[in-house]
């Protein structure tokens, strides 16, 4: 392992399986970019309070940015010689240009510098899953609106409850989505807030201003606590709370994708790119990839608990424990990143049998419900007219048919109060669009949803908060 930057009080060389147990750099490494940005404001910002000079500063900053080019060429071997990404980087600084490397350090310490770093890549990471969550949802819509006219049946229990719009069922995925976005730009609020220059955890004595640093990284404020900027890992914890809540989300689609691509249902069929076949059985197309998005949802479940119980009982200010933090949180972030671009981009490949959907709309009695209404608008308390509608039920179940199939002698049997335009009031799509309540399935309602979800993903136009600094 390379030299230690804090071996001055030390007498013995640190245990090569220390080194090993403590290090980080093998996960924390894709932190180079951020790392190098925050140094690069806090290095200028050390010139501009007269902390170092003018001429150290621009040597300083052209360096990293000649440092930052190597890594990404791959010339600079980001291993386990080095302990974590900040000394790796200051290390080479060193090799670089010397003692005048050294003065970057001034005025903060790793505790700030990881906080700050973390802080930045969040903020990018937030929001490019903003972005694609917000195409799932534009996906979402435009289905909607190609296939206003499908029906199918709507579930409770699993067993068929009432026909629906297909489009209504999507766009109650939207809403969920809606609340997922919402979390995560409420999560983001509160990780763009610059922690740089609480140094260890009391502050520095030294004549800094990190409201400068701040504006140089774009970040709206600085933290109001020294101590809390070095240990807050709730914006993390925030991250991975959301991003449970939003991955249950596309494990229930994805589990509803499962069940309606089996032969017993066919109301769609997945492409061909996001299926796979079996090894032993030819006619085998399997959905894999939603049942994987259903599968990976227990990793970022697991990731929220691991920094839940890393961050638990952890005395004031920052403990060695919180280099756990990032594994859990790469995780979520990868795998929350890479599911949500795949739904969108598996989405509007599903080919939709409305036929099929349509069918199924009408049997299991899906009209019971508007057989039991019917007679209560001609004045049968509600209660009589389901008893009435539930023998009917029983009835055609003993019979072997659907409702529309009985006769209206057969119907007055069960109760007078029936006419001929029964039949014309169990038509499935009447029985769609007479549910024209708030938020209900009627194609009237379902159109003003799909108009205010395209108000509403105008208003949020997609916008990352990229690095300002170091970006090419
Ligand atoms: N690798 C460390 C982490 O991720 C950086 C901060 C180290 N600070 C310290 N005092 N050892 O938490």
């Amino acid at each position: 392992m390379a030299e230690k930057l804090w071996n001055g009080r030390f007498e013995q060389p640190t245990d090569k399986l220390v080194e090993d147990y403590t290090a980080s750099i093998h996960f924390d490494s894709r932190l180079y970019r951020h790392d190098i940005q925050g140094s690069i404001a806090h290095c200028r910002m050390l010139a501009e309070c007269g902390i170092i000079s003018f001429d150290e500063a621009s040597l300083i900053v052209q360096t990293l940015g000649e440092i930052l080019r190597d890594i990404e060429r791959g010339k600079i071997a980001l291993d386990s010689s080095q302990e974590d990404i900040h000394m790796a980087i200051e290390n080479e600084l060193t090799a670089r240009i010397g003692e005048t490397g050294g003065k970057l350090h001034t005025a903060r310490s790793r505790n700030d510098q990881v906080a700050l770093d973390m802080r930045l890549f969040m903020r990018e990471a937030i929001s490019s899953i903003l972005d694609l969550l917000r195409l799932v949802q534009a996906t979402l819509v435009k289905m909607a609106e190609d296939n206003l006219s499908v029906i199918m049946p709507g579930f409770t229990h699993l067993q068929h409850a009432q026909p629906i719009l297909f489009s209504h069922h999507l766009m109650a995925y939207y809403e969920m989505f809606g609340r997922d976005f919402a979390r995560l730009t409420d999560c983001l609020g509160r990780t763009d807030i610059m922690p740089l220059g609480s140094a260890a955890l009391a502050g520095t004595a030294f004549p800094t201003d990190m409201e400068w640093t701040a504006r140089q990284l774009g970040f709206p404020r600085v933290i109001e606590n020294s101590i809390d900027a070095v240990s807050d890992r709730d914006y993390l914890i925030e991250f991975c709370s959301a991003s449970a809540i939003l991955m249950m989300h596309v494990s229930r689609l994805a589990e509803e994708l499962v069940i309606w691509s089996s032969a017993e249902f066919a109301f769609i069929e997945i492409s061909d790119g996001f299926c796979t076949g079996s090894s032993i059985m030819p006619q085998k197309k399997n959905p894999d990839v939603p049942e994987l998005m259903r599968g990976k949802t227990g990793r970022v479940y697991g990731n929220l608990f691991a920094l839940l119980t890393v961050a638990k009982g952890l005395p004031l200010a920052y403990n060695r424990d919180l280099q756990e933090d990032k594994e859990p949180v790469f995780d979520s972030v990868d795998t929350v990143t890479a599911t949500v671009r795949l739904l969108g981009k598996m989405l509007p490949q599903i080919r939709i049998n409305s036929e099929r959907m349509g069918l199924m709309a009408g049997q299991g009695f899906t009209a019971a419900t508007d057989l039991a209404d019917y007679l209560a608008r001609r004045d049968v308390p509600f209660r009589k007219a389901h008893h009435v509608a539930g023998r009917i039920v029983q009835h055609c179940i003993q019979a072997g048919k659907e409702l529309v199939e009985c006769s209206l002698d057969e119907l007055k049997a069960f109760h007078k109060a029936f006419e001929e335009d029964v039949f014309a009031y169990l038509d499935i799509a009447g029985i769609v669009d007479r549910r024209e309540s708030v938020g209900g399935t009627a194609t009237v309602r379902v159109k003003e949803a799909i108009a205010r979800a395209k108000a509403d993903l105008e208003s949020r136009e997609p916008g990352s908060k990229k690095n300002i600094e170091t970006e090419e």
